[in-house]
């Protein structure tokens, strides 16, 4: 069975209790169990990842290189804007890697407009809430399909 690593960045693990006008009341917690059953449904094994901290990223994203994950889906949060260091880590895989956002980050402050991660990542789905994470799963497991 195909395996997806799904990476949660920085201040992700408080989704439920910031900024509810930006990323609503569902928490992380939700977000994952989401991503597993629709995980089940698309036949893909699904693992979730957060850390507040960038080494522990840049680790787990090593690991993924190592056990060959098949496809990665993250949110950053904060890193996105401009952690060069997750960038290279990233850029390491063969993996597709799928960027996603709950927030519609382009109607959101400038910082927020640019990703370091926008010139590997397969590609960027951002504004849907808790739908941009299983939009993602699905766009990662159709690059995986129509890779074969
Ligand atoms: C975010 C957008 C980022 O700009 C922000 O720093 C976050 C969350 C999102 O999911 O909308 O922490 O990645």
């Amino acid at each position: 069975m195909k395996k997806i690593l799904v990476l949660h960045g920085i201040n992700l693990n408080m989704f439920g209790k910031r900024d509810p006008k930006q990323y609503g009341t569902v928490t992380l917690a939700e977000i994952d169990s989401r991503l597993r059953v629709l995980g089940q449904e698309l036949g893909v094994e699904v693992e979730c990842f957060q850390t507040n901290h960038e080494g522990e990223m840049c680790e787990r994203i090593h690991r993924a290189f190592t056990e060959k994950v098949d496809g990665v889906v993250i949110n950053a949060g904060a890193w996105t804007h401009y952690s060069y260091g997750l960038r290279d880590a990233l850029a390491i895989l063969t993996a597709p890697i799928i960027e996603v956002h709950m927030s519609n980050v382009h109607a959101r402050e400038e910082f927020r407009h640019d990703s370091v991660f926008g010139q590997i990542a397969k590609g960027q789905i951002c504004g849907f809430g808790a739908d941009s994470y299983l939009l993602g799963l699905r766009a990662v497991v159709g690059a995986l399909e129509t890779s074969k």
